[in-house]
């Protein structure tokens, strides 16, 4: 299959709201906005189209064509009893998707859509069981970027994506991402640039009372518990990695993000940390493997490693979060083998971030 590759790239901060609500102006050119009708018209017709979203790419399909959510799965090699998140760009659209909106996901749209946040609400008739993967509930999204939002609508309101990359493999947060996993498996790549947050939606399940986070995300335990007054805590099957309890979200099940070395977290204090993986680096180096390791910027220059990133200054978690998956590519990239990460904290995003390492990592976490 050949590939399209289409450049529509908006800087989201220089947008004025004002200017978007004055419906005549639009934040497009006449060529862009021909290059997303015709984006939406593949969905429309069958086809499969990636696109930006502020958190990871997408991989889109028309949601509602049983077909469209089999060729995702193809596309990306994954098993097809991991349900896919329905994205909308009209908050009145969640109605025709959903059997019911109970008053907390309205409180929860009002505060966070359009934005990083999916909520789990029960499907209705029209959602084919292909997309939801196999589940009578289904999970809907309102992304906050300009491109995914003209986009949704000109597919047809209700585009299912998972993020863009092949089944394992770290999300995409870039195109040339997207061009790595996806070339030739989907008719078309919208490169929006590098996504806002570089980390997938907050997952919040409100068929169960109370509400729970399936996946932490920007949107944090907190701030949802703050508009509903109420305590939200995570799924614990996704914080206790060994306790045999299933994940209620499927995907959360299965190993992710991952880079083909081996990582491992060293958690403890800055010099313990610094000198332990480094203890490390000489044995791998020893043994004639390619080593890595994930610094920040304080201690980046006292790692000996053959590839050395940094995930910005320390305590800056949103740098941390947007560089994550670059970063675990790169390794792939420099055929790095053996990885060390620095911990972070997890307050605020911290939970997110650590989600994700953890699950690249296989949990592999050394405690000093
Ligand atoms: O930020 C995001 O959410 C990105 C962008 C593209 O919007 N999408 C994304 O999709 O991360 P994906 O498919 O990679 O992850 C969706 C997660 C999976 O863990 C899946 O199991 C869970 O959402 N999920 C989807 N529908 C569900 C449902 N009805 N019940 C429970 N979990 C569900
Ligand atoms: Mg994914």
């Amino acid at each position: 299959m050949n590939t399209e590759i289409v450049k529509i790239e908006i800087n989201n901060d220089k947008v004025s709201s004002s200017a978007l609500e004055e419906k005549e102006l639009s934040v497009f050119s006449k060529e862009e906005l021909a290059a997303i009708k015709q984006a939406g018209e593949i969905i429309k017709n069958g086809g499969l189209v990636a696109f930006p979203t502020e958190t990871v790419y997408g991989l889109g399909g028309d949601a509602l064509n049983p077909e469209s959510s089999k060729k995702i799965y193809a596309a990306k090699g994954r098993p097809s009893d991991n349900p896919l998140i329905v994205h909308i760009a009209d908050f009145e659209d969640i109605y025709k998707i959903t059997s019911k909106v109970p008053d907390n996901a309205k409180k929860l749209a009002n505060a966070f859509w359009p934005g990083p946040l999916t909520m789990i609400l029960p499907k209705s008739d029209i959602v084919p069981r292909e997309t939801t993967g196999g589940l009578d509930t289904v999970a809907v999204r309102f992304p906050s970027d300009f491109v995914a939002q003209e986009f949704i609508r000109a597919a047809g309101g209700f585009v299912a994506a998972p993020s863009a990359n092949i089944s394992g493999r770290p999300s995409p947060t870039e195109a040339k991402y997207v061009i790595q996993d996806m070339d030739g498996r989907i008719d078309m790549i919208i490169d929006g640039g590098e996504n806002e947050i570089g980390l997938e939606s907050t997952i919040v399940d409100l068929t169960i009372d109370p509400p729970q986070v399936l996946r932490p995300g920007f949107i944090t335990n907190e701030m949802l518990g703050d508009v509903l007054n109420e305590k939200v805590e995570t799924d614990r099957a996704i914080i206790e990695a060994d306790s045999g309890i299933a994940p209620r979200a499927p995907g959360m099940k299965y190993r992710h993000y991952a880079p083909k070395g081996i990582l491992v977290i060293v958690e403890g204090n800055r010099e313990e940390v610094v000198s332990e993986i480094n203890r490390r680096l000489e044995e791998d180096k020893a043994n004639g493997f390619r080593t890595g390791v994930i610094a920040s910027d304080e201690t980046i220059g006292e790692y000996s490693a053959d590839v050395s990133k940094s995930s910005g200054k320390a305590g800056d978690q949103f740098t941390a979060a947007h560089r994550l998956y670059s970063i675990l590519r790169s390794f792939d990239d420099e055929n790095a083998e053996r990885i060390y990460s620095e911990s972070f904290a997890l307050d605020g995003f911290g939970a997110a971030i650590m989600n994700r390492l953890l699950k690249a990592a296989g949990h592999q976490i050394i405690k000093l």
